[in-house]
């Protein structure tokens, strides 16, 4: 049997086929625009993500026998807030998980409602891009939307309405719309209250490898797929890359170097970061993990490539950035582009270079960059170790995994020992696999995860540049701290 897989991104959709022996047999991708009104502002239009999944399935199974299709599986960008009226037409765009309107509800459910009870209800504090203080700001700034909101859900559970007709959402990505009580896998009343919405407006619960439905009628018949295909709640798309790169059971570990900067740590048990800077949410195998998330990672080096150098070719510009560089660069890069999350939670701080001189060089630039972000992954890591989490190893995805300068950068920054895997297609394999899954091919995420990620390279960290790494991050992380207020006057 085929399952297809969905990644439902920022910048693209990307969808791919995948038999049931994991073998990828074919890989599409369709973009959409991004659009930023104002500054720190992140929307996209959800009739773009429909129009470019439908035309991405029927290209993607163009030649295949479609009646071998049997599920669908969908990974999605996170928090992202989709509102629905009564007739299910989308009331507004799109504010997705990179924006960063909800500075006051954010310091107002952190303060007012306070850290310690947000904690207890839903396992996370307030962060802007969450979906609950985006239901705030829709509530005091567009009040006439808010009043005709019927069904409140997230992007890719968006995608899996119009393909069944049923309002679903699953436990991981339900996780960081601070209304779920992470811990008992259930919607919290009171944060339901606090935002003035009611559970008859949230979508229905499921595990992320459990079928929602089948396809509607209109629906195969459109896509030239079979009625009987079974689209599964999928997971956020951190959770989703996590099936796909097999990072399940206890302290297994995934950075993913997409859109976003990700670090996540599968659990068997629910545990909560004591200080709340990484997420405590549900992994879409049925447990939990623990994720620090930064908001511009991959696209830092998008940005300064295609933006500002104004070419696609990124090997070229990294040619020069030679192993005797690695470790001595003395340009630094703050990533922060569209503010950030974890571990900071300062929707204020921007992007900075420092310490340029005469001769530093367009390459030094690049490298600052690339550093940049892996720095800030080890900020996150960091918050982790304190926890007394222990992590040697860790599997590695998304676009920024295909440099393996950046590899080899992230490995001595963060001292880990870093697994390449075959497919670096995570959120769409993981998809894929939940969807396996659920039509019985396998019994479970872990059996599946085990039978078909493989790894294929490893990047070991060198001690020598680990500690010339070491002095360069202590000098990194004086940084924001000296820059702080000086962001906040230069948003006011
Ligand atoms: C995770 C997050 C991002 C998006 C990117 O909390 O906000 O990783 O899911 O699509």
């Amino acid at each position: 049997m085929l399952y297809i897989g969905i990644d439902l991104g920022t910048s693209a959709v990307k969808l791919l086929l995948m038999d049931g022996e994991g073998k990828i047999h074919k890989i599409v991708s369709r973009s959409y625009p991004l659009s930023f009104p104002h500054p720190g502002w992140s929307e996209q239009k959800p009739e773009d993500w429909i129009r470019e999944t439908l035309e991405g399935i029927r290209e993607l199974t163009a030649d295949c026998d479609r009646n071998q299709v049997a599920g669908i599986g969908c990974g999605g960008q996170m928090h992202g807030l989709v509102v629905l009226d009564e007739e299910d037409r989308v009331i507004r765009p799109a504010i997705l998980w990179n924006d960063g309107r909800t500075e006051e509800e954010t310091a107002w459910l952190n303060t007012e409602i306070g850290k310690e009870r947000l904690s207890a209800l839903t396992a996370n504090i307030a962060f802007a891009g969450f979906t609950a203080p985006k239901i705030l700001w829709m509530r005091r700034h567009e009040p006439e939307l808010f009043a005709r909101i019927r069904k409140i859900m997230l992007p890719k559970d968006y995608i899996n309405y119009v393909l069944t007709g049923v309002h679903s959402c699953d436990y991981s990505d339900a996780s960081g719309m601070l209304l779920l009580d992470v811990q008992h896998r259930c919607w919290s009343q009171e944060m339901l209250d606090i935002c003035g919405v009611t559970e008859a407006q949230m979508p229905q619960l499921f595990e992320s490898f459990e079928t929602i439905g089948t396809l509607k009628p209109e629906m195969a018949e459109q896509l030239g797929l079979p009625a009987t295909v079974k689209v599964v709640a999928g997971a956020g798309d951190n959770a989703a890359a996590a099936v796909g790169t097999g990072t399940v059971g206890e302290g297994a570990c995934n950075i993913s170097l997409g859109t976003s900067g990700t670090i996540f740590i599968s659990s068997k048990g629910f545990k909560v970061d004591r200080f709340n800077a990484l997420h405590a949410f549900a992994h879409a195998d049925g447990s939990y993990h623990l994720m620090g998330c930064m908001l511009s990672a991959a696209s830092c080096n998008k940005w300064l490539c295609e933006d500002i150098f104004k070419t696609t070719d990124y090997a070229t510009e990294q040619a020069p950035i030679t192993a005797e560089k690695l470790g001595r660069n003395r340009v630094f890069f703050l990533p922060y582009l569209m503010g950030e999350r974890s571990p900071i939670n300062d929707v204020n701080a921007r992007g900075t270079f420092t310490g340029l001189s005469m001769d530093s060089t367009r390459a030094d630039l690049t490298q600052a960059v690339l550093e940049g972000v892996a720095f800030a992954i080890r900020d996150s890591l960091e918050v982790a170790r304190s926890l007394g989490i222990d992590l040697k190893v860790s599997r590695v995805c998304g676009g920024g995994a295909k440099s393996p300068l950046w590899k080899k950068i992230l490995a001595n920054v963060c001292n880990l020992e870093l697994e390449q895997i075959e497919s670096e297609e995570g959120p769409g394999y993981g998809g894929a696999m939940l969807a396996a899954v659920a039509c019985g091919e396998y019994a479970s995420v872990e059996e599946a995860t085990a039978k078909l990620v493989k790894v294929t390279d490893r990047i070991l960290p060198d001690p020598e540049l680990t500690a010339l790494y070491e002095a360069q991050y202590q000098k990194f992380r004086q940084i924001y701290p000296a820059l702080k207020d000086v962001f906040r006057t230069l948003n006011s």
